[in-house]
């Protein structure tokens, strides 16, 4: 039988994950020579885990929920009671289920990126001198999510409606008045994102009032009807509230998607040759994609993500009980030597032979996205990367002096300029 953790006495480690931020675990699982460390965060107990194998044990089997495993500064802006992620085991699978339809099939694939491409190009004719990237990328990204779910960006307050989803992107790492402030600006989403949901749902009775067949171009509803028409467990439709916040939970990371394409221009910038080869190569496609992975793995996104404990198991010769809290070091696992080889070099061409091993490359999670908790829209996220490196590789612009350094200990992270761009004049 495996030995009950030993909790170290005392020491609480919430100032050290502040100031050493991406690198706390790397950090400490190099002191504790091995895969697993016992700390204290908040004045709570943690165990925290790395590599494929800890992946493994955090994500298969249904041993851990979400309840109470991430800060209420955080679950209070990225999620929320009663979303998705709050779930667990049969009612998770459910409302998962919805999820995996509605952002993981062809087609909603293949229609993200020509709703990108759209817009890009769309944008792009707008910009003139110098641009900061990603806050053009956040407006732009809205209207992606918009169009993407079945929203007109015409019949929406597009730059209120971005600013209150950046803000709750932005003010996740943060706390007391700034935390404060991002929670005020979610009601207001939330506020918006409920009239949506009540007025979809209002058509849809007026259509089946009025008796009318649909036609076969209605035949694939739009997520947002989809939606608004899901059901629960009891079999009556969801919650305002609730299908309220699932909308969000597609608008909102699908314009935090802004971060990781900065995070590929910065990429390009620092090793030009694969600007080069998206722009001029042989094979553009495929390496935009061994770059979208590259930059997913190296760049720094979501820390860790906590789960709680919910029956008892042993691991590493460790017995877990119900309620006890660990974390699974997101930056560690894809940064880890014993997965990648010289991990923190800058190479995409590693993925050319990569088996595609659900426990290795997890920036969104590990393991069976329709079982597990493991991110719905990560295959969005690469196909919009994908499109957004091809796209910005044929861009002409210069780099203006600037600050691009990014910091590892704030989350979540950003090059500190936010990535400005200046547009060179139209070629006469
Ligand atoms: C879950 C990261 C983009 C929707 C997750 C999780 C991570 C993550 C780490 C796992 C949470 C857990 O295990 O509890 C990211 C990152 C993204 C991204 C870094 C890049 C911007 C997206 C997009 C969508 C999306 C584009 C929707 C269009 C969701 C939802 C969940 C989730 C609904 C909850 C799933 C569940 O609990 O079963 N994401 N995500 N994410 N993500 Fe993403």
């Amino acid at each position: 039988g495996g030995r009950r953790v030993t909790r170290p006495a005392g020491t609480d480690s919430s100032v050290a994950l502040l100031t050493e931020g991406y690198l706390y675990g790397r950090n400490r699982f190099e002191r504790a020579g091995g895969d697993l460390f016992e700390t204290r965060l908040m004045l709570r107990p943690a165990t925290v885990v790395y590599g494929a194998d800890a992946a493994r044990m955090f994500y298969d089997g249904d041993r851990f929920g979400r309840e109470r495993a991430m800060p209420t500064s955080v679950m209070h802006l990225l999620q929320d009671e009663g979303s998705v992620q709050s779930l667990t085991g049969a009612a998770h699978r459910r409302r998962k289920s919805l999820f995996v339809e509605l952002l993981m099939d062809d087609a909603a694939i293949a229609d993200v990126q020509s709703v990108y491409r759209n817009e890009w190009a769309r944008a792009v004719r707008t910009w003139t001198g110098e641009v900061v990237l990603h806050d053009e990328l956040v407006r732009l990204l809205t209207r992606v999510a918009l169009r993407w779910v079945g929203i007109a960006p015409s019949n929406v307050d597009v730059d209120r409606l971005s600013g209150d989803l950046i803000a709750m992107i932005n003010g996740a790492g943060s706390f007391g008045p700034a935390n404060w402030a991002a929670r005020a600006r979610r009601r207001n989403a939330e506020r918006w994102a409920r009239d949506v949901i009540a007025a979809d749902r209002r058509e849809s009775e007026r259509l089946r009032l009025s008796g009318r067949k649909s036609s076969p171009a209605d035949v694939r509803q739009t997520p947002l009807r989809r939606l608004a028409n899901a059901r629960g467990d009891d079999d009556r439709p969801l919650p305002l509230e609730v299908a309220a916040v699932e909308l969000l939970n597609v608008l909102r990371p699908t314009v935090a998607v802004a971060r990781f394409i900065v995070f590929g221009a910065h990429a390009m910038n620092r090793w030009p040759g694969w600007r080069r080869r998206l722009r001029t190569g042989a094979t553009p496609e495929q390496d935009a994609l061994l770059l979208t992975h590259e930059v997913r793995r190296c760049y720094p996104f979501f820390p860790v993500i906590g789960g709680t404990a919910t029956r008892s198991f042993e691991w590493r010769d460790r017995v877990f009980e119900p309620g006890d809290w660990v974390l699974l070091d997101l930056y560690a696992t894809n940064h880890d030597e014993r997965i990648w080889g010289d991990s923190t070099v800058f190479r995409p061409d590693r993925f050319r032979d990569w088996d595609g091993d659900p426990f290795t490359l997890v920036p969104q999670g590990a393991g069976d996205a329709a079982s597990g908790h493991r991110c719905p829209g990560e295959r969005a996220t690469v196909a919009i990367m994908e499109t957004a490196m091809l796209e910005l590789a044929r861009l002409d612009y210069y780099l203006p002096e600037q600050d691009l350094s990014i910091a590892l200990n704030r989350f979540p992270a950003l090059p500190h300029s936010g990535f400005l761009i200046g547009l060179l004049p139209p070629a006469r």
